[in-house]
């Protein structure tokens, strides 16, 4: 079941999503994070930051609108506060979301985060639809995306993964300005930007107006996205958006992604990403998969 990529072996290819499994250790009495194939903590900034006023969650037909506005406790307080008790969880991959408003703040970001020990990656954030500035400003636009991906892979004493925004016209254009400004691996997708309004008080439900949709409701555009961006580039490519079964699973890594994240599922089930590695074991013994690795980009179009 492990897979091995930009220098990190992952135990097997289910990583728990940025943002949606909080800092991993509130989860430590439910789950057990050393079954999982990774980990990413919430998305960090330089400064902690407060996030979006209420309502910030709606739930959709199968799926769900977030505009939580990236609230966490700021990169420094995560390396002196939560890091050292995720170093105690044995045998975990634990990757650092990285977000920044311009691009010497996920720099900086970096610059912190080098100095904690115990994180295998980052995962820049550059797709985060529901911030004024940054995020998804810069994975919008291929020029400005080399700049910060460029800048970040300078300062990075890890492994770089550029998570990519599917709010965007072409993703192969992305992917390839990403892997020539030096990305190791991408991540895809964030979240779509959409909308929904109350009929009755006429007002938007997310107080912010606009919000990421994520969830079931997002697959089959994501697995589109995951399969043209992994054939756009030489680098690996974690998909995600929308699993929630092992054969959501086997349709991103069919579709050439060499990992998956899991995300909204977590919500309705905090014990979905270790059920679903149990159940993708069960596939593999039954389909007498021998090596999950052998799946990535199994795609058969004829
Ligand atoms: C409540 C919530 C918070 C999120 N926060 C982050 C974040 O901090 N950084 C990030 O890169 N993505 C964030 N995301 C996006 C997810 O990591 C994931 O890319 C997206 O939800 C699609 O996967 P899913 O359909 O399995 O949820 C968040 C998603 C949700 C639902």
């Amino acid at each position: 079941m492990s897979v091995r990529f930009a220098g990190i072996t992952f135990k097997n290819p289910v990583i728990a999503a940025a943002g949606t499994f909080g800092y991993g250790i509130e989860f430590e009495d439910i789950v057990t994070l050393a079954k999982l194939g990774g980990f990413c903590v919430k998305g960090l900034s330089r400064e902690p930051m407060p996030g979006n006023p209420p309502p910030r969650l709606f739930e959709t037909a199968a799926g769900m609108l977030n505009a939580i506005g990236l609230q966490n406790i700021g990169a420094r307080a995560f390396v002196e506060e939560k890091l050292p008790l995720l170093r105690k969880v044995p045998n975990t991959v634990v990757i650092a979301n990285v977000f920044g408003y311009t691009v010497q703040d996920y720099e900086t970001v970096i610059h912190i985060l080098n100095e904690g020990e115990g994180i295998a990656a980052y995962e820049l954030n550059v797709s985060c639809p529901n911030t004024k500035h940054g995020g998804i400003a810069f994975g919008q636009d291929p020029v400005l995306l080399s700049e910060v991906v460029a800048c970040a892979k300078g300062a990075s004493q890890r492994p770089l993964i550029v998570k990519l925004s599917p709010n965007v016209t072409s993703i192969p254009q992305m992917a390839r300005a990403a892997e020539d400004a030096g990305a190791d691996a991408l991540s895809l997708v964030n979240t779509f930007v959409g909308m929904s309004i109350d009929p009755e008080t006429r007002r938007p439900r997310i107080s912010n107006i606009t919000a990421g949709l994520s969830g079931p409701a997002i697959k089959p555009i994501a697995v589109r996205m995951v399969y043209e961006a992994s054939h756009s580039v030489e680098i690996p490519v974690i998909g995600m958006g929308g699993i929630s079964t092992a054969e959501d699973v086997i349709e991103f890594l069919l579709a050439g992604a060499a990992a998956v994240q899991v995300g909204t599922a977590n919500f309705w089930d905090p014990c979905a990403c270790e059920k679903i590695v149990d159940s993708l074991e069960r596939w593999c013994l039954e389909h007498r998969i021998g090596d999950i690795t052998d799946l990535t980009g199994g795609l058969i179009t004829q």
